[in-house]
This record gives structure tokens, C-alpha cells and sequence, in this order.
């Protein structure tokens, strides 16, 4: 399995401060920092963009910058996002009719490649591109909201997507990583000390954390706890 990556979710952070949350979590041992972009359209909620990404940049040069882009046109932004300095670009395949060519592009701008799929997307959708990608985002929760647990009761088609979740994730996860050890495998929404075990049993190798790692009191203790339940 690739090495284990534990990645702060920053949309739990004060984002007025944005530069000092994201230094706060290299210190306490994040390996990537994970950037939520919502565009209101592809997700019912909005963050910020490029912009944002290119004022943190410098703020933190050597930290590397997965943008999780929850877009309509993911492939709108890609230049965009490779100037504002962001060093892995992951789109959802439910956003675009074109992924070969959304894979293409980001390529040519030197960026890694991520696909990310929400709940009720089977993984088998993935396959076609799995060989030109480098990580797999496998969403734990409906994309757009961070510390995520029951508002699903409200949406009657998402929830039916949760009740299959609990089990259908783990599969989705165990079947990529039987098939491709090499994969980068993300899992994104709800993830902590306490969810994180099957997670990481179904072979997930980068971890997303929002709340449980920067609302914590004590961030180093809960990144490096989620680091020993992949490592072992
Ligand atoms: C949700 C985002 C997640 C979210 C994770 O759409 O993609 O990255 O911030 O936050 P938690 O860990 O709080 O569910
Ligand atoms: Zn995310």
C-alpha cells in the first residue's frame, strides 16, 4: 500500500486566519492539506477558489495542496488552479461529461490527477480512468458540508445512499485496493478516531479530517492517532 497520508480538511478551520490553520496543521503532522472548493452549483454550498489558493501559496511553500474541487465545470479551473500554486487537482467524475479530457489537462500542467466520487456512485465507474489517475476519492458523506452526521434524514434519496453506505464504502474501498496496490485511496467526510478503523481495514491510504483533526484541542494527538490505524 502507498504510504499513509493524513490530510486536514481546512473548511473546519477559521478561514479568516486560512495561512496560520493550514501552519498550525503542518506543525501538528498533516502530510497534505486538503482544499474544499464548492461552487454553489455542483454542491449546495460555496467556499472560495483560486484566489484563496494563490494568497495561501506563499504563505505556505512547501506544504502540498490537494484542491477537492465540488464544481460543476471542473475543467474550467484547471490552469487557474496549477498557477494559483495547487499540486493535486481532484474532480468528480459526476461533473463533467469528459473526464479523459478534464485527466488530460491537469496532466499537462504538471499537477497529480484525483477523481473523487460521491455515495451513490459505484466505484466500477473509476475503472476506465484508473490507469492515467493517482488517486481515487472515495466520499464518505454527500459533498458539501464538513462535520456531516445525521443531516441526511432529510434528503430521502441521499439517505438512501447512507444506508447503504456503512458497508457499500468499505467494499467500494477493499475492491481498489485488491485490484490497485499502488493507488493513492482518499476517504473524505465524517472520518476520526472513531470511523477511521474500518477505513483504513478496507485499505484507504490518504485520510481526510476535518473536524475531528482542527476543531481538536489537541490536532498532533488526533492526526497522529489516525496515522497508527492506517500504519498498522
Ligand atoms: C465535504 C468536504 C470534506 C469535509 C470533511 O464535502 O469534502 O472535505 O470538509 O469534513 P469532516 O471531516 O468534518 O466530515
Ligand atoms: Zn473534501
Amino acid at each position: 500500500m502507498p504510504s499513509c497520508k493524513i490530510c486536514p480538511s481546512m473548511l473546519s478551520s477559521d478561514l479568516s486566519v486560512l495561512a496560520s490553520e493550514c501552519q498550525r496543521m503542518l506543525d501538528s503532522g498533516a502530510d497534505y492539506l486538503h482544499l474544499d472548493v464548492m461552487d454553489g452549483h455542483f454542491v449546495p454550498n460555496f467556499t472560495f477558489g483560486h484566489p484563496v489558493v494563490k494568497c495561501l501559496r506563499p504563505k505556505v511553500p512547501r506544504a502540498f495542496l490537494d484542491v477537492h474541487m465540488m464544481v460543476s465545470e471542473p475543467d474550467k479551473w484547471i490552469e487557474n488552479m496549477r498557477d494559483a500554486g495547487a499540486d493535486q487537482y481532484t474532480f468528480h467524475l459526476e461533473a463533467t461529461e469528459d473526464p479523459v479530457s478534464c485527466i488530460r489537462k491537469i496532466r499537462d500542467t504538471g499537477m497529480k490527477v484525483g477523481i473523487a466520487i460521491k455515495p451513490g456512485t459505484s466505484v466500477e465507474d473509476v475503472i476506465p480512468y484508473i490507469d492515467s489517475i493517482d488517486t481515487v476519492l472515495i466520499m464518505t458523506v454527500e459533498p458539501g458540508f464538513g462535520g456531516q452526521k445525521l443531516m441526511f434524514d432529510m434528503m430521502p434519496k441521499v439517505r438512501f445512499s447512507f444506508d447503504l453506505q456503512p458497508l457499500g464504502h468499505v467494499l467500494q474501498i477493499q475492491y481498489l485496493r485488491d485490484r490497485y496496490r499502488h493507488l493513492d485511496i482518499e476517504v473524505d467526510g465524517g472520518v476520526g478516531p472513531s470511523t477511521i478503523q474500518a477505513c483504513a481495514d478496507a485499505g484507504a491510504n490518504m485520510i481526510v479530517s476535518g473536524t475531528a483533526v482542527v476543531s481538536s484541542d489537541d490536532p498532533r494527538g488526533v492526526i497522529s492517532l489516525l496515522r497508527q490505524s492506517v500504519d498498522e
